[in-house]
């Protein structure tokens, strides 16, 4: 075992230049950050923007028993979130494969995403759960889906 001298690791200037995962993780833990903004809606998941700077937003969602988001993507963004009490199902889809996956996330459990990533989220469980979103750049326009069982995902028109 040898040290690694502290000039040859590479650290960040700015948290923009963290990892989303990472910056998800920081802020979830500072509540006194998001606290404040704390709803849940009863006919909808909770999304309130926490920060936004030139390089990325983070967002606090709260989500009841029971909701949860369609099929979407993030079209360009990169990010992560990270669940701060509670549970959550990520259901993801590989465009172009017959595939699918289901993430159970409990609290502190991330998940990240890039371009082309689709997937859903959903509070399965009987509790409410809430979590951080960091979307980078800036949260862009959703994209929707429908997952054909013989032909795969199949985009949805742009809503309004
Ligand atoms: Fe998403």
């Amino acid at each position: 075992m040898f040290a690694v001298p502290p000039n040859t690791v590479a650290l960040t200037a700015t948290p923009a230049g963290a990892h989303p995962a990472l910056i998800a993780h920081e802020v979830a833990a500072d509540r006194d950050r998001w606290r404040h903004l704390l709803r849940y809606d009863p006919s909808e998941r909770f999304a309130a923007l926490v920060e936004r700077t030139a390089e990325q937003e983070t967002w606090l969602m709260s989500w009841l028993p029971g909701q949860g988001t369609d099929l979407h993507d993030h079209s360009r963004a990169t990010g992560a979130f990270t669940v701060v009490s509670g549970s959550l199902t990520e259901r993801v889809v590989v465009p172009g494969r017959a595939f699918e996956a289901l993430h159970g996330l409990t609290a502190g459990q991330s998940r990240v995403f890039g371009p082309g990533y689709v997937h859903q989220v959903r509070n399965d469980s009987p509790d409410p759960a809430v979590s951080i979103h960091v979307y980078r750049a800036a949260r862009p326009a959703m994209g929707y889906y429908r997952l054909d069982p013989v032909t795969g995902l199949e985009p949805l028109p742009p809503v309004g």
